[in-house]
């Protein structure tokens, strides 16, 4: 271990001036953190009190697929029916169409990310098997 330069000779006021630098370093830093990071999460639009996922789709999906229609291709819902016939009877089915798009709809991918495609694509399938209910959906 390398030692810390801190020459026994140091006045005790000196070493203790020196401590409360550091608890002011330490302290600051954690403050930033703590104010910061709700603040980057507001950039993103994201508020705790509903699912990651729910507020991804209304981002980035419910244009189209409001209350979990399609208002582009009438038969291409999310609902449980329309996903089962496309043989899409899954969050891992609807992830890659989240993903990468699929015929006329094109892919969310980059914008959503790794985590954000996962998050919004098990919400649209719990919602499939729930049918969609109204109460999950934002009061607006
Ligand atoms: C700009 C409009 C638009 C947006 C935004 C959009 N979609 Fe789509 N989506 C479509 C269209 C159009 C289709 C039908 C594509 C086809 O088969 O030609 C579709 C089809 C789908 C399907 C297949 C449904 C079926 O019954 O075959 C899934 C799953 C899906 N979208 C999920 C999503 C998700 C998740 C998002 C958000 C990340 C999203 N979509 C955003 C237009 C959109």
């Amino acid at each position: 271990m390398v030692a810390v330069v801190d020459p026994p000779a140091l006045p005790l006021g000196r070493r203790v001036q020196q401590l409360l630098v550091w608890f002011l370093l330490l302290f600051s830093t954690l403050l930033l953190l703590v104010c910061a990071g709700p603040a980057m999460a507001e950039g993103v639009q994201l508020d705790a009190s509903r699912p990651a996922g729910a507020q991804l789709f209304d981002q980035h999906c419910a244009g189209c697929h409001v209350n979990g229609g399609n208002i582009i291709r009438r038969g291409k819902t999310l609902q449980l029916k329309a996903l089962e016939r496309q043989g899409l009877g899954s969050a891992e089915a609807i992830a890659a169409i989240a993903a990468n798009g699929i015929g006329q709809m094109s892919g969310y991918g980059a914008v959503l990310g790794g985590e954000g495609v996962d998050q919004v694509s098990s919400w649209v399938w719990q919602q499939a098997l729930a049918g969609w209910p109204r109460g999950v959906r934002p009061a607006s």
